[in-house]
């Protein structure tokens, strides 16, 4: 048997989890178990017990393939989510090549930046660096210079919230091996690297969060959680129509559409109200107006993260829409119309035995998860060995023994997604390890070239 990678999508609706087994010529996905969540309300943990129960059942489908799942790579998206920006500057030594300790000196100067406490890095994604006034350096290792600049995107989450989500899935007997971004590992499996190059924004809208990822130049430049998602939509039908929710969303997944301009006047669909003993008639475009009033609200939502962002008109490639909610028919036109770009529906690209349904938007996330996993595994490994002492490698948690792997992973990927990005872990100890034990301290990092 090959090696695992198991990533753990803990969405608002749903939770999926996906298997996969590392095998001498490609990855290929082993197991599968989705499963409907309880517990979850907009990216955030309401009941552990709950959530727990849903991701036990999960693990426990996937594992019907006969493989045991011990730690997994797990989503994280919710409001308490946030970003910014950080330069971090280092003296080059100049007389010989810029290594890899020059860069992790760099980031280390990056990451120092004020966090707010009960808050933590969850990912430092390096965007350039800038060496002796160069700018837009992709790779600056073997180069010489005497000032090297690096500017990183930084994520930070509320470390309580991070310790419900870790609790509810360490109750299901998984360990945590690294939390990731929601739209960091849909943009991974959904975008090409063409326009990942040119600049592109995904979006994942889901049921009860909206994730934004903004990549230029190859990498990741902003990201943002909006917390509104299909579920709101579904919610809007049952109040306006006095439905209950399940035959809202019923209604919305078989009449739904989000652009007035594609639906007859006069076209009707039955449903049976609350208090009414029959069925009456609605006409579908006043469901269509109530959806594309809400839908038309995410997506000027998200127009207003990408003014924050400041990178409006560097997105020429337009916007990527993934997750369950880009299924509704006409998201494309309105995404289009508000947004003022173009846009595309996207679903992960395939990887080796990966299912039908796993073809889906809604499994963007989950599918990502594996790949990021994957590529974070085979970086792992290549660094054990790198630069001990100064950087700790270490994930959330110590793995169960069990669990514990042993093999590389090198050539597990015969085609990184990001062709020029390679990713790797690093841990970066903040405190005593023994001063905060449940949440060590921990960076995701992209770096632009293949470091050996
Ligand atoms: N065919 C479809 N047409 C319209 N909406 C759909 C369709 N399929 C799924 N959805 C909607 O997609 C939403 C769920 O999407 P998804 O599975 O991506 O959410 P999630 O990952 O569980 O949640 P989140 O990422 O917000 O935490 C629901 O609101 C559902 O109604
Ligand atoms: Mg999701």
């Amino acid at each position: 048997m090959g090696e695992l990678v198991v990533g753990i999508d803990i969405g608002t609706t749903k939770i999926c989890t996906i298997v996969g087994e590392v095998r001498e010529d490609d990855t290929y996905i082993v197991g599968v178990g989705v499963e409907p969540a309880q517990g979850m309300k907009k990216g955030m943990v309401t009941d552990v017990n709950a959530l727990s129960q849903s991701i036990s059942a999960s693990v426990h489908k996937a594992e019907r393939s006969g493989y045991r799942i011990g730690r997994a790579f797990v989503s994280v998206a919710a409001s308490h989510v946030q970003s910014t920006n950080s330069t971090g500057m280092t003296g080059a030594p100049g007389n010989r090549p810029i290594d890899m300790g020059d860069l992790v000196q760099a980031l280390e100067a990056a990451r120092a930046i004020p966090i707010p406490h009960g808050r933590e890095i969850l990912h430092i994604i390096p965007r350039r660096y800038n060496l002796d006034g160069q700018q837009g350096v992709r790779n600056p290792i073997g180069m010489h210079g005497y000032r090297l600049e690096l500017e990183a995107h930084i994520i930070t989450a509320a470390s309580a919230s991070l310790e419900n989500l870790e609790k509810a899935i360490e109750r299901a007997g998984v360990f945590v091996d690294r939390f990731i971004l929601n739209p960091l590992a849909s943009g991974d499996v959904v975008l090409t690297p063409t326009e990942r190059e040119a600049g592109v924004m995904v979006v994942d809208i889901g049921g009860g969060t909206t994730d934004i990822a903004i990549f230029i130049e190859g990498t990741v430049w902003h990201t943002g959680v909006i917390g509104i998602g299909g579920h709101h939509v579904s919610n809007d039908i049952a109040h306006v129509l006095n439905l209950p929710y399940e035959l809202a969303e019923a209604v919305k997944l078989e009449f739904g559409h989000a652009d007035p301009r594609a639906v007859q006047p006069l076209e009707m669909f039955p449903v049976q109200p609350f208090g009414e003993e029959h069925i009456s008639q609605v006409k579908r475009s006043d469901l269509v107006d109530i959806i594309n009033a809400r839908v038309s609200e995410i997506f000027e939502l998200v127009q207003t993260e990408v003014k924050r962002s400041g990178y409006e008109g560097l997105l020429p490639a337009g916007v990527v829409l993934t997750g369950g909610a880009s299924l509704l028919p006409g998201m494309k036109a309105v995404a289009n119309r508000v947004l003022q770009m173009p846009a595309r529906v996207a679903q992960p690209e395939a990887i080796s035995g990966m299912a039908e349904p796993l073809r889906s938007p809604a499994y963007s996330t989950a599918v990502g998860l594996l790949r990021l996993g994957l590529i974070m595994d085979v970086e792992d490994s290549r660094r054990a060995n790198v630069r001990k002492g100064v950087v700790a490698l270490r994930r959330r948690k110590p793995p169960a023994a069990s669990a514990r792997r042993s093999a590389v992973f090198f050539g597990a990927l015969s085609r990184p997604r990001m062709s020029d990005l390679a990713y790797f872990a690093l841990s970066i100890r903040t405190e005593a390890p023994q001063a905060r034990p449940a949440t060590p301290g921990f960076a995701f990092v992209f770096l632009t070239s293949d470091i050996q």
